[in-house]
C-alpha cells in the first residue's frame, strides 16, 4: 500500500452554521463518560478552567456526586450532574462534547478490542448529540480513536449534521508523552509533532522537526519512537489489569477540549493537532496532524511539514493498516444505521 502525501495540505474546513461566540463567558463543555477514570479527572480540570462557564457531566452512573463534589470548588462555572434520562438537557446548548464513555483495554488487549462495545456506546451519544446540539465540537477520547471517529462521521451525516470542522479524535496524549520522553532525553523543553492515527505504528512521531533529536544517535531515536508508540502499553501493562491511562489522559484531554474552546471564544493562532477528516496522506481519510481552530472548530488543516525519509516510510508502512481501521468503523456505522 503506498501512500501519497501532501506536503502542504491545506484543507479548509468551512462551516456555515458555527456558532460565533466572541469571548469566553458562555461557553458550555458536556462530559460523555464523566464517571471514569478518564472523565472524573478531566472534569475537575474543566471545572477549574476560567474559559468553562457551563460543565455538563454524563454517564450511567455516578455523575450525581461527581458534580455535587465538583460543585464545592469556588470557580466561575457551574456544574450539572445527568443519569440516563437527562442526557437532552446534560447536551442542550453545548459548544463542545468531549467523549471518554467506554471500556479501557487490559494488559494482552489491543485498543481495536474493544471496538464493538465502545462503538455502539459512542453511536447511541453521538445521535443523541445531534439531535440536542448538532452545531457542537466533538472531542472523541474513547477507543479506538482511529475507527470509532469514522462512526461518528458516518452516524452525523445520516442525521443530516456532518460537519468536518467539529468533529475530532483527540491523539494529543501521543504529543504529551513524547514531549515527556524526548525532552527527557535531550535534557529540555521540546516540542513533538506526532501525527497519524492514535493506536501502534500509526502513532508517528516526527523527529526530525525536532531540532534537539539531532545530537542523539540514531538507536536512540528509534528507540524513543518505539516508546512513543507503545506509551498505552506501558501504563496498561503497569496498571496490570486496573485499566489504561486515565490521569495523563485527563490532561491531555483538558489541554486539548480549553484549547477548542479558547478558539471558539474567538482567541487566534489555537494550533492542536487533531485526528480530522482530511487529505493529508492518500488513502486515509481521517488523519492526525497540527490543525488550526477558530470560531468554526478546525479552520485549516496544517499538513505534515518536512517530515524526512524514514518518516515519509513510517507513514508508508501503516497508512494501509489506518485506511483498514477507518474503512471499519464506516461499514459498521453503515451497517448499524
Ligand atoms: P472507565 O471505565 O474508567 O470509564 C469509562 C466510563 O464510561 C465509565 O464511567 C462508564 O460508566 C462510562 N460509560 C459506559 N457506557 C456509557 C454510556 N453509554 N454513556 C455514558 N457513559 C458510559 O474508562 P477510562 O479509563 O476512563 O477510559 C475510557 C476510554 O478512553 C477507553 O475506551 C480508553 O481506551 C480510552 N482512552 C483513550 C485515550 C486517548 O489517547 N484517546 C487515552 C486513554 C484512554
Ligand atoms: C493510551 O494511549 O494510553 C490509550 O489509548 C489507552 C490505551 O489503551 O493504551
Amino acid at each position: 500500500f503506498q501512500s501519497t502525501f501532501v506536503q502542504s495540505s491545506k484543507t479548509t474546513h468551512l462551516s456555515s452554521s458555527s456558532v460565533n461566540k466572541n469571548n469566553f463567558e458562555n461557553m458550555k463543555v458536556a462530559v460523555l463518560g464523566a464517571g471514569g477514570g478518564i472523565g472524573q479527572p478531566l472534569s475537575l480540570l474543566l471545572k477549574l478552567s476560567p474559559h468553562v462557564s457551563n460543565l455538563a457531566l454524563y454517564d450511567i452512573r455516578g455523575t450525581p456526586g461527581v458534580s455535587s463534589d465538583l460543585s464545592h470548588i469556588p470557580s466561575p462555572g457551574t456544574v450539572t450532574g445527568h443519569l440516563p434520562g437527562t442526557l437532552p438537557e446534560c447536551l442542550a446548548g453545548s459548544d463542545v462534547v468531549v467523549i471518554p464513555a467506554g471500556v479501557p483495554r487490559k494488559p494482552g488487549m489491543s485498543r481495536d478490542d474493544l471496538f464493538g462495545i465502545n462503538a455502539a456506546i459512542v453511536k447511541g451519544l453521538v445521535e443523541a448529540v445531534a439531535s440536542h446540539c448538532p452545531g457542537a465540537v466533538i472531542c472523541v477520547i474513547s477507543n479506538p480513536v482511529n475507527s470509532l471517529v469514522p462512526v461518528c462521521k458516518e452516524v452525523l451525516v445520516r442525521r443530516g449534521c456532518y460537519n468536518p470542522s467539529k468533529l475530532c479524535g483527540v491523539t494529543y496524549l501521543d504529543v504529551c508523552r513524547a514531549n515527556t520522553f524526548v525532552g527527557e532525553a535531550v535534557g529540555a523543553n521540546v516540542s513533538v509533532n506526532v501525527v497519524g492515527g492514535h493506536s501502534g505504528t500509526t502513532i508517528v512521531p516526527l523527529l526530525s522537526q525536532t531540532p534537539d533529536v539531532s545530537s542523539l544517535s540514531q538507536s536512540k531515536i528509534d528507540a524513543l519512537v518505539e516508546r512513543i508508540r507503545n506509551g498505552g502499553d506501558e501504563v496498561v501493562s503497569a496498571k496490570d489489569g486496573a485499566g489504561s491511562a486515565t490521569l495523563s489522559m485527563a490532561h491531555a484531554g483538558f489541554v486539548f477540549v480549553e484549547n477548542v474552546v479558547k478558539a471558539l471564544g474567538g482567541e487566534e493562532d489555537v494550533v492542536m493537532p487533531a485526528y480530522t477528516e482530511c487529505d493529508v496522506v492518500k488513502g486515509c481519510s481521517f488523519f492526525a496532524v497540527p490543525c488550526r481552530f477558530g470560531k468554526s472548530g478546525v479552520e485549516e488543516v496544517m499538513g505534515l511539514g518536512k517530515i524526512s525519509e524514514g518518516e515519509k516510510g513510517m507513514i508508508d508502512d501503516m497508512s494501509g493498516t489506518l485506511a483498514s481501521q477507518i474503512e471499519k468503523g464506516r461499514k459498521w456505522a453503515i451497517e448499524a444505521s
